[in-house]
């Protein structure tokens, strides 16, 4: 069976580690797998659920296509395009947002979190979000969709819209449900600075994340504050349930270095946190610090990023356009 893989990552700017280990890493690998087609969205749309500067949106759309070409992606082998771009993306997402139910947006953990206590005053476009998500994934009947653990239930939600969808109006399987494709082992990549909170861009301490184009110096400056407690490296993964931020470390070395934790674990037994961590750099600049470089270079050349979005709106829109027009048949339009 043939494979259609869609992802999106925000340009919301602050790309870090835990985006490339949970995500743009994956996208890389499928793009050369037989049989597969893939796309992967720069969200605007998504991203403007909460407030944003238009001229830093713009560098940050530039930015995260730098980031995808500079980590491997094949603009000749991906469609690689930004949301907005494509029109069926907001119209799939109204008309999916009469077939999903409060209910089950009440339960999503994502906004919860990002409204905070203020509920009220969260936009309605964050409340939403994963329906326009769903009409992502479900305008190009994909398969399978390579997200960090944290969009699981985003999927699931999807998954749920388009059984809903299918059964009301009386078209079975005109929606296919997808596949999350979860990492197993490095889904969630931690804070530097708290081994139980999620690495992630909107922290607002820097020395939370390392950036994607973070520089060598501060990439060794940022692992080395990085917190950690005061034992040595455990010899096995049960010693490390409780060690969140030891956990979250040896899950980085080991997904950089492309090793299973128990290896990592066998190669540090018994050391102490600063030998780890002078390792730990070393690998983290061995494969961040290229990407970064190449990024920089990219992002400055307009010409290029606006062409690989020209020639990507054009795939993408000539499949999602038909799908909307089905869409609006079914429905009656
Ligand atoms: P976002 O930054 O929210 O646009 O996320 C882009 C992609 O990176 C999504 O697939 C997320 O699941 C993934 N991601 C974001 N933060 C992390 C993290 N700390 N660890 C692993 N994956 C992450
Ligand atoms: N919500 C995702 C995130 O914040 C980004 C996203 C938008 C996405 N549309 C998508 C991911 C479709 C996968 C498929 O990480």
């Amino acid at each position: 069976m043939s494979k259609k893989i869609f992802s999106g990552v925000q340009p919301t700017g602050n790309l870090h580690i835990g985006n490339y280990i949970g995500a743009i890493n994956n996208f890389v690998n499928f793009q050369n797998q037989e049989n597969t087609t893939c796309i992967y969205c720069v969200v605007d749309l998504h991203a403007i659920t909460v407030r944003q500067n238009p001229a830093e949106l713009k560098n940050n759309v530039r930015e995260t296509i730098a980031a995808f070409v500079a980590s491997g992606l094949d603009y000749n082998k991906s469609i690689i395009f930004q949301q907005s771009m494509v029109p069926a993306h907001s119209e799939g997402a109204w008309i999916l947002g009469c077939s999903a139910r409060m209910g089950w947006l009440n339960r999503m953990t994502q906004f919860k979190e990002k409204a905070g206590k203020d509920k009220e005053k969260a936009s309605v476009g964050l409340y939403v979000y994963p329906v326009l998500m769903a009409s992502d994934i479900l305008l190009y009947d994909t398969t399978h969709v390579p997200v960090g653990e944290d969009q699981k239930q985003h999927l699931e939600l999807t998954r749920d819209i388009a059984q809903k969808f299918n059964q009301d109006f009386n078209s079975p399987s005109f929606f296919k449900l997808p596949e999350p494709m979860i990492q197993k082992n490095f889904s969630r990549i931690m804070s530097l600075k708290d081994g139980v909170k999620k690495m992630s861009k909107s922290d607002p301490s820097e020395m939370s994340r390392i950036n994607l184009n973070d520089s060598k110096d501060t990439i060794v400056n940022k692992i080395k504050k990085a917190k950690t407690d005061t034992l040595p490296l455990p010899g096995n993964e049960k010693e490390l349930e409780n060690r969140p931020e030891a956990k979250n470390l040896i899950g980085i070395y080991s997904s950089l270095s492309n090793q299973n934790v128990s290896k990592t674990m066998e190669e540090f037994s018994g050391k102490n946190f600063s030998d780890f961590k002078n390792k730990l750099s070393e690998i983290v600049i061995e494969k961040i610090y290229p990407i970064s470089k190449e990024m920089n270079k990219l992002k400055k050349d307009q010409n290029f990023t606006d062409k690989i979005l020209k020639e990507g709106t054009n795939k993408a829109s000539e499949i999602a356009s038909k799908k909307i027009k089905d869409i609006k048949n079914i429905i009656g339009f």
